[in-house]
């Protein structure tokens, strides 16, 4: 399975992870964005996360060095046409992710793979953009990638029993643990967790509490590893958005209605730890 193809589109968080967890399993990666910078940040960033392990002594200097000669990148789209498999991780965005897969429909081999890592948008409809629906799926990575051991394998009406599990025992290969989820808005762990951030913002906007009480409390009483006003920083407040409003707009119920200070703190360009400011600051 090592030996196949594989590129990522998009070198944000999601898509940097995503590349990190596949190094580490002795995969070649081929890392692409529109923007050679977040290339150069991803990079970095995958670098500082190995050298960690080098420090834990659970990965040599060579070893390293050597996961790092696998990784390539590239600024042109075109190096999908030499690929077996295809992850696209860009941002939460209908009109991009659309317009990504319609490019890409021109450049893929025929028997290509592409999975969407989307975390809420329907994986049938996403596949309406590309050449052969039954080969495209959902693979629904975590933040931070290399810890979070949950993959959501989302077939669409179209993909086909050979692509899903092949999804499915390449998220065992990467020692995740792969859960199939029907194509639904959030799929099931964003449709639960995303509401309960909205609520938390809710609580802050309607002021039952301050922001650092509301993390607290859900830290203290709920036993949550990091409470929900940073987790929303962590995720990106305008992903967490994103998300609420597909789940307003595809489920139609007020409950899922995005709280007005979220909306407000995305508008003023906020987005949590990626700009280096939203509920909290970050150095
Ligand atoms: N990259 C790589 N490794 C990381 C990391 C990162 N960004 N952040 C932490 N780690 C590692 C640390 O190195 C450490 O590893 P070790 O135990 O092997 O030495 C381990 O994780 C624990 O880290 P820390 O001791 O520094 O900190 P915590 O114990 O507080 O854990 C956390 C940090 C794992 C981020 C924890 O707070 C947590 O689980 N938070 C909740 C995360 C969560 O809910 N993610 C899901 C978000 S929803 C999503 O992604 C879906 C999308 O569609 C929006």
């Amino acid at each position: 399975m090592q030996d196949i193809k594989l590129m990522i589109i998009g070198a944000g968080q999601m898509g940097t992870g995503i590349a990190q967890v596949f190094l580490q399993q002795g995969f070649n990666v081929t890392l692409t964005d529109h923007k050679q910078e977040n290339i150069h940040r991803a990079t970095e960033h995958i670098q500082e996360n190995l050298n960690k392990l080098v420090l834990k002594e659970r990965l040599t200097t060579n070893e390293m060095e050597q996961l790092l000669v696998n990784l390539n990148s590239s600024i042109d789209l075109q190096v999908a046409s030499e690929m077996d498999f295809i992850i696209e991780a860009i941002s939460e965005n209908a009109t991009k992710k659309f317009k990504l897969l319609s490019d890409l429909g021109n450049l893929v081999k025929e028997d290509a793979i592409i999975a969407s890592n989307t975390s809420s948008f329907s994986i049938t409809e996403l596949s309406t953009y590309v050449i052969n629906p039954e080969r495209f799926i959902g693979m629904h990575f975590f933040n931070p990638v290399p810890v979070m051991d949950l993959i959501e394998v989302v077939k669409g009406v179209h993909t086909s029993e050979q692509v899903s599990n092949f999804v499915f025992e390449l998220g065992k290969k990467l020692e995740k643990s792969p859960f199939y989820v029907n194509d639904s808005p959030g799929f099931v762990l964003n449709r639960i967790l995303i509401p309960m951030i909205n609520e938390a913002v809710f609580a802050v906007h309607e002021g039952v509490a301050d922001f650092k009480s509301v993390d607290t409390i859900m830290k203290l009483g709920a036993n949550h590893p990091m409470g929900p006003i940073s987790l929303a920083d962590f995720i990106g407040l305008d992903t967490c958005l994103a998300i609420m409003e597909t789940l307003h707009e595809e489920l139609g119920d007020d409950k899922y209605r995005p709280c007005p200070l979220l909306r407000k703190y995305v508008r003023s360009g906020k987005l949590g730890r990626k700009t280096g400011e939203g509920f909290f600051h970050y150095k």
